[in-house]
């Protein structure tokens, strides 16, 4: 099932609702099956998101380093919560756990590209460079 969740985020930039019940008549599974799985992995998006994405690490090294704050703050300069979009449709925030980067905390994943050691300016520079593109 996940390489076909993985196969329909990535065509679409989310798993449709509509594809749960398609998913599980393919797999032989219950509705309910296919739709736990999407609601447990955080990965998987029920609407597409932005035109970038940013994921912020919110794990143990990164908050040891601040990244709680980093993140309340550029969420407070956006009016964004976890997984919300820019009006303008230029970024969507997603929350991550961990990206093997801890030594540079805190971190983060700009369309899978990573980051390291960010602060505020380094965040809003992320912003303005995806309002661009
Ligand atoms: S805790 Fe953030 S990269 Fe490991």
């Amino acid at each position: 099932m996940l390489p076909i969740l993985h196969a329909l985020q990535e065509r679409f930039g989310c798993v449709p609702h509509e594809a749960v019940p398609l998913v599980a008549e393919a797999l032989n599974l219950s509705r309910a099956e296919v739709h736990g799985v999407v609601t447990f992995y955080h990965d998987y998006r029920a609407t597409p998101p932005g035109r970038h994405v940013l994921k912020l690490c919110r794990a143990e090294a990164c908050q040891a380093m601040g990244a709680e704050a980093l993140s309340a703050g550029l969420m407070r300069r956006l009016g964004l919560e976890w997984h919300g979009t820019t009006a303008d449709g230029s970024l969507t925030l997603e929350p991550a756990f961990c990206l093997g980067l801890c030594a540079c905390a805190p971190a983060a994943l700009l369309d899978g590209e990573p980051m390291a050691q960010l602060d505020d300016l380094a965040l809003d520079r992320v912003v303005a460079e995806a309002q661009r593109a």
